[in-house]
């Protein structure tokens, strides 16, 4: 699968080849460095950027061939998407964000709130839901993205760095919520600059300026 963007005539190859397979009820992490193409590739996963070349599978949804109102009900009721900048509304209260997709895939609003301030509360931040993001810290607001990805059943989350405005003990707090969602049957597929964050996973995919590096081979060199 590739994915590149041209910017003033240079073309720069986000993701390059990438395979990935990903089972279900399974904790991938994406390592890397800044600029390995680990966001262009939670993107591609959760469609809100489609491949330039190769196929893709989502939850059983060949993602290149999809309808974008396809893509979008996917995203409203089967992916959590927690965004790198967070991507909080500010006139919006803490509960009002999380509810968000609740409501957009039909909710009552009454329900949806109540929900949202459940979640609310499970990543720590109760009694803060008529808040509005910018009355919290960045490590809180991180939290709400955290919660709004995890309202309603979703069967995907997709987290990019989710834990890189927290401290080590929220975070690894988070890292912990993420893993028992796995444990509940949850996909997840997170990336992090974080190495204490990479025992968490099943599995771990490296990305070098958008190509998989592929792991030693165990033992070293051959006799
Ligand atoms: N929308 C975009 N337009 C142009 N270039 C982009 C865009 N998104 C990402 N890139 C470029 O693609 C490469 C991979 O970026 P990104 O996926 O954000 O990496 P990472 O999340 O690992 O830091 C970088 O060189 C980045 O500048
Ligand atoms: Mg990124």
């Amino acid at each position: 699968m590739t994915k590149n963007f041209a910017i003033g005539g240079e073309v720069i190859h986000a993701v390059d080849g990438v395979s990935l397979t990903i089972e279900a009820a399974e904790m991938v992490i994406l390592t890397g460095a800044s600029g390995s193409g680990k966001s262009t590739l939670l993107n591609l996963i959760g469609g809100l950027e489609r491949p330039d070349t190769g196929q893709l599978d989502v939850l059983g949804v060949d993602v290149t061939g999809a309808s974008d109102a396809e893509l979008t009900r996917m995203r409203l009721t089967q992916i959590g998407f927690v965004f790198q900048d967070f991507s909080l509304l500010k006139d919006l209260t803490l509960a009002e964000n999380v509810s968000l997709p609740l409501e957009g895939a039909g909710q009552h609003r009454k329900e949806a709130r109540q929900q949202a301030t459940a979640h609310l509360e499970r990543v720590g931040l109760e009694g803060m839901e008529n808040r509005f993001p910018d009355e919290v810290s960045g490590g809180q607001q991180q939290r709400v993205a955290i919660a709004r990805a995890l309202v309603g059943r979703r069967s995907l989350i997709l987290a990019d760095e989710p834990t890189g405005a927290l401290d080590s003990a929220t975070g690894r707090g988070i890292m912990q919520l993420l893993a028992g969602l796995r444990d509940e049957g949850v996909t997840i597929v997170l990336s992090t600059h974080n190495p204490a964050n990479v025992a968490f996973g099943d599995r771990v995919v490296e990305l070098q300026d958008g190509k998989q590096v592929l792991p030693a081979l165990e033992g070293g060199a051959r006799p």
